[in-house]
This record gives structure tokens, sequence and C-alpha cells, in this order.
């Protein structure tokens, strides 16, 4: 049976595990100057309907020194605009390719791709979620702390694509999870019940307060107030979330060895200042150099058999 990754879902936690200590272990090679060509030959199609720098970027990089290539197209070049259908565009890109990123509006027809796709498809980040990112946060974590298990990640903000996936991240790990979000902001109630179902020790709560909430974060994290596809609904986020900027005096109510980290890209001045993404318990280009080691992970450990 082909693979797939729409959502941290599609692994168990063993395999999750595996999949982290893959990227690792290629990471430090990488390090030391080592670049295993581990898919040579191996064609990597990207299919994006919304922009991206670290995503496209990464995975691209990564196939490129495991010895593959890789293509880039719209999801309107492909034909997903009405050109042709669904299952035709899924079923000939798939024939040429050995996997397949895609990035869009839609949780759904990921999905609905994925089972037309006779290679992998890794979600890239749709609305619902962004499994790659949340990868890479957990290789970020076990690198800073040296553990997973019982750390408390206190999410600031939304709670969008990027929380819901940390959410299940930290409920496959052991991690404890807080969502700070203002009132009509939390992640759905029907996420929270399945989540809670498939992992019935999840650690998982949200509050109203930000600044109660970090008192005992080992990470703080946010990302931005209106994801791509909410940009008209900016104005009313900005007023939504004024009171949970990542700043400074929050900061300052963390443990002193607390690190913040951020998916990025980043609205400086709004939901983080220059100060905290500059200052010394920042890990954000850490983490986002990690995609790139989470994607070399990620295809050697689909596709080299
Ligand atoms: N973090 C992340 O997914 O960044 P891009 O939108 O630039 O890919
Ligand atoms: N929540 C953000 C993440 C960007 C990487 C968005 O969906 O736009």
């Amino acid at each position: 049976m082909t693979r797939h990754l729409t959502s941290l879902y599609d692994l168990n936690s063993n395999e999750l595990q595996e999949l982290l200590a893959t990227a690792a272990d290629l990471k430090s090679k990488y390090k030391s100057g080592e670049r295993p060509q581990l898919l040579p030959g191996r064609v990597l199609a990207q299919l994006f309907e919304k922009p991206s720098l670290r995503t496209r970027n990464s995975f691209e990089a990564a196939i490129v020194n495991l010895g593959g290539a890789g293509i880039f197209l719209t999801t309107a070049e492909a034909g997903l605009n009405g050109r042709e259908s669904l299952k035709d565009v899924a079923t000939v890109l798939s024939s040429y390719s050995d996997v397949i990123t895609m990035r869009t509006f839609s949780h759904q027809l990921i999905e609905q791709f994925a089972e037309f796709s006779s290679c992998p498809v890794i979600n890239a980040l749709s609305d619902e979620r962004h499994p790659c990112q949340a990868l890479t946060d957990l290789l970020t974590i076990q690198e800073t702390r040296g553990e997973l298990r019982g750390t408390h990640l206190v999410f600031v903000g939304d709670g969008n694509n990027v929380a819901m996936s940390l959410a299940i991240a930290a409920a496959m790990t052991g991690m404890k999870f807080t969502l700070a979000v203002p009132a009509g902001y939390e992640m759905p109630a029907a996420f929270l019940s399945d989540l809670t179902q498939r992992y019935p020790k999840a650690d998982v709560d949200q509050v109203p307060d930000p600044k109660q909430a970090v008192t005992s974060a080992d990470i703080v994290y946010t990302d931005v107030w209106a994801s791509m596809g909410q940009e008209e609904d900016s104005e009313r986020r900005k007023k939504a979330f004024g009171a949970f900027q990542v700043n400074a005096d929050l900061m300052k109510l963390a443990p002193s060895d607390a690190k913040f980290m951020h998916d990025l890209p980043a609205k400086r001045g709004l939901e983080v200042t220059d100060e905290v993404m500059d200052g010394g318990q920042s890990i954000v280009y850490q983490q986002a150099e990690n995609r790139m080691h989470i994607a070399r992970g990620l295809f050697a450990w689909l596709l080299v058999k």
C-alpha cells in the first residue's frame, strides 16, 4: 500500500520516532559534509496553491542533495482549476513522480488526491494541518532539550493548522500542549475529541490567559494571527489577538531557560516583537533550517527500501 503523510495520524508513535531518528542521523552526516546519495534519479513533484519559502525550497533542496530532482507547479498549472479532473491529474502526475508534496487551502483536496496517487503524497500545509512543520518542531525541541517527553509547549495565538498539528505531535510524544487563545479562535471541539479518542493520555488544553500559560513553559511558540487565505480578516484578528503578542514582557514571565519558536513567516511587530525574534531565547532559524533535515529524513524514510 502507498504510504502518505496527509496528517501526523498517518504515522504511529514508533514510526514517528523512527522518522525523527533518520532525520537526526542524516543531519549529523550533512553537518560533517556527507550527503549520501540515497535517492538517485528520484523525482519530487510539488503542487502548490499558496506561496512558500521554507517548505517548497527545503523539499527541493532535500531531494537534490539526496541525488534526485524536483518539479514545481501551481495547482492551476497542473489543471486543478477545472481543466481536468482530480483523478486524471493525480493519476498522471504520480506516474511521473516518486513522491508528491501538496500545499492547498482544502485539506480534503490532499486526501482525495492521495487516493488516486500511485506514489506517496505529503501534506506541505493545508488549512487544517501542517505535519512537516510539526515534525521539524519535534526535531528542534529534541535537539534543544534532549528529550520530548514532559516538555511543556505553550502556543500563544490562533488554533490554526500549525497549532493543531503541534497538538497531535505533543499527544504522540508525551509532551504537554497548551494553547493560549482568545475566545472564538480555539481549536475545534471535534478536533479535540478525535485527538483524545486516538490518544487518551493526550495532555492538551486551551486557556484564555497567555501570561498565566507561559509561567510553566519550556517552549513559547507563536504563529501569524491571520493565516494564508485570511488576509481580509486581518484587522479584526489584530484586535482579537492584541493581548497575545509574544514580547519581552511575556517572555519574562516564562522560565529563564524557555525557548521561543515560530514556524515563520513572522509578522514582526504583530504576533512577535523583534526583540523576541532576535533575542537569546529564540531558536527560529535552527527551526527553519530543520525543515530541510526533516524533508531529507522523510524522503529517506518513505522511499529508501
Ligand atoms: N513554515 C512554513 O511552512 O513556511 P513557508 O510558508 O515559507 O513554507
Ligand atoms: N498558519 C500559517 C502557517 C504558515 C507556514 C498559514 O497557514 O498561513
